[in-house]
């Protein structure tokens, strides 16, 4: 007798779709308590849940948190397998849309695919070497001259680098000169990156979604007018932005209108808190390692030669300062911006002996990663020395990964290790930096790592 074929399953074109459950019952895990999951748990402290679940489970579990189940997939195994992604079977827009939709549509990592690819390689040219030289000679003087303004004394260095970012910005990004345009963009902006999180996703009046939402309209409005402008040459120049605004498709065409402004914003939401943060790490362990600060201050000032007072760093010279990008890489390594990266399966598929369905929301967990003894001897302990070129060679390629990696990883890498170098460079020459007495900093480990006390440091001029 013929028995009836079960109908083919849903197949899942939008984050909203939910997979049945039980479709991955058969993975270890649990789901917490009714309603709220995991959720508290994992945001009270995410690297110990994460710990006790694969303790518990292994490094394949099955996880409910924000309202949906997901299977975790940890090691750097895992990371190759979902970051490289050779069969294509993970979407970074069903995993990220949940989060970033609503206010961040359709910005690189919202794409998938052959789409993305296009979008991607039209953008990648405002990363060439000549504009990378323009913004390097912005950031030199931007930084040289709020760094200066610093002084000697107590300060608190994660919302003086926060501003310091968002104006450099305004220069290199958007080739706008510091001002109250500049100004009421980096409001909207903000607003924008904080409704991204905020837990109330309804935009009633008064919240912070329906300020990151009026934000947005306010963004897309100036946007759309600005690339009109820059497309007949008003205001056209090296910046980010103008690049944007110019860049072709495949086939030669102009990117839409619309494009354009998503991608924009979506840039300046990708590198803005992610500089902020790692930059604060960075100034945290070396203000806590005296040793290593002494060493990056005698590459910096043996690099930029102290010409007439200035600290300057020549693009020619950025791959000179080793010694900085290797404590840069640690600093990423024990703190790293975005501490995990969600995708949703698209295919079946099978990791660790077990079978996940297509539908599956996946997860992979770079801090988790980065703090495992089996890849990292005394994993908490910070030595830059782990990036010589050959202990980088004799790790797995996937065991560090702050900036992702395959078709999604990080288009602005250049840029941030070119600003942390400047900032360090000019910093560095010009003072000491210590952690300010009797502080213990404690670092809100999500959405993106912050320090408490915004990171009470004292400057000593040299
Ligand atoms: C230390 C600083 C930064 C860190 C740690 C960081 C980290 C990351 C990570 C992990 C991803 C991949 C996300 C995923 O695969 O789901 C990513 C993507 C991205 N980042 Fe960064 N980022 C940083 C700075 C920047 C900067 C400065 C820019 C721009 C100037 C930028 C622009 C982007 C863009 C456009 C993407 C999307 C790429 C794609 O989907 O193809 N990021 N970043």
């Amino acid at each position: 007798m013929a028995t009836l074929a079960s109908p083919a399953p849903a197949p899942f074109t939008h984050w909203s779709q939910r997979l049945d459950p039980a479709a991955i019952a058969h993975v270890p895990g649990d789901g917490g308590p009714p309603v709220i999951g995991n959720t508290f748990k994992m945001l009270a402290d995410p690297h110990g849940f994460a710990d006790g679940m694969i303790g518990r489970y292994g490094k394949v579990y099955r996880n409910r948190a924000f309202g949906g189940w997901a299977v975790m997939l940890a090691g750097p195994e895992a990371n190759e397998l979902v970051l490289f992604d050779r069969d294509k079977i993970f979407s970074s827009e069903q995993g990220w849309g949940p989060l970033l939709d609503r206010l961040f549509p359709r910005g690189l990592m919202l794409l998938d695919f052959d789409k993305h690819r296009a979008d991607r390689r039209a953008l990648s040219i405002a990363f060439k070497p000549e504009p990378m030289r323009h913004y390097m000679g912005a950031l030199n003087r931007g930084i040289a001259e709020r760094v200066t303004a610093w002084g000697s004394g107590p300060m608190r260095f994660y919302p003086a680098i926060k501003e310091l970012s968002l104006d450099l910005a305004a220069d290199s990004f958007l080739g706008l000169p510091w001002g109250q345009e500049a100004q009421k963009i980096n409001r909207a902006f903000v607003d924008m990156v904080a409704a991204s999180v905020t837990p109330i996703r309804h935009a009633l009046p008064f919240t912070q979604m329906k300020r990151g939402i009026d934000g947005r309209a306010f963004l897309v409005e100036f946007f759309t007018r600005e690339v009109a402008k820059r497309r007949a040459g008003v205001g056209v120049g090296q910046d980010m932005f103008s690049q944007f605004a110019t860049a072709t498709d495949d086939t030669g065409n102009l990117l839409p209108v619309d494009e354009v402004v998503d991608h924009m914003i979506f840039l300046m939401m990708a590198a803005h808190d992610t500089i902020t943060s790692s930059a604060s790490s960075l100034v945290y362990y070396l203000a806590k390692h005296p040793e290593w600060q002494d060493r990056l201050r005698v590459e910096a000032l043996a690099v930029t030669g102290a010409k007439n007072g200035r600290h300057d760093l020549a693009y020619e010279d950025l791959g000179k300062l080793e010694l900085t990008e290797m404590a840069f890489k640690e600093a990423l390594r024990l703190i790293p911006p975005v501490p995990s990266l969600p995708r949703r399966a698209m295919k079946d598929f099978t990791f660790g002996g077990y079978h996940i369905p297509a539908g599956a929301g996946v997860g992979i967990n770079i801090h988790w990663t980065h703090h495992a003894e089996e890849y990292w001897p005394e994993p908490e302990r910070f030595d830059p020395t782990r990036f010589t070129r050959e202990a980088e060679k004799a790790r797995h390629k996937y065991a560090w990964v702050p900036f992702g990696g395959g078709a999604h990883m990080c288009l602005g890498l250049h840029f941030a290790y070119m600003q942390v170098k400047v900032l360090m460079a000019q910093l560095l020459s010009r003072y000491r930096i210590d952690l300010a007495e009797g502080t213990e900093v404690s670092w809100q480990p999500w959405p993106i790592p912050k320090p408490r006390d915004g990171l009470r440091i004292a400057l000593t001029a040299l």
